[in-house]
């Protein structure tokens, strides 16, 4: 499943290498107390927003197994900053900071 998403994620874009250094870059956890505690919402929630706001070549969206915060779930990150216990509302919050 997770293969998958990241060629969809690809696809979507239609980013190249080169244009990656410039752009932000999205990963929700996929593991399976995130997915369990909302991401599997939240996916779409990202998804949503990116077509929404006609971001979908300007982001990388991609999900992520596990990043060992297990019990601060439901994890996203971008770029360098990791977001803790998000839900619907705080994630809306957090990707109009990020990304306008
Ligand atoms: S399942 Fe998300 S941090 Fe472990």
């Amino acid at each position: 499943m997770i293969i998958g998403i990241f060629k969809i994620c690809n696809q979507k874009t239609g980013l190249k290498y080169q244009d990656m250094n410039h752009v932000k870059e999205i990963v929700i956890c996929l593991g399976s107390s995130c997915f369990a505690r909302g991401n599997k919402k939240l996916l779409k929630t990202v998804q949503n927003y990116l077509k929404e706001n006609h971001l979908e070549g300007k982001v990388i969206f991609k999900g992520n197994h596990c990043f060992g915060k297990c019990n601060k779930g439901s994890i996203l990150k971008i770029d360098d900053n990791f977001y803790e216990q998000i839900n619907e509302l705080k994630l809306l919050e957090i990707l109009k900071k990020e990304l306008g």
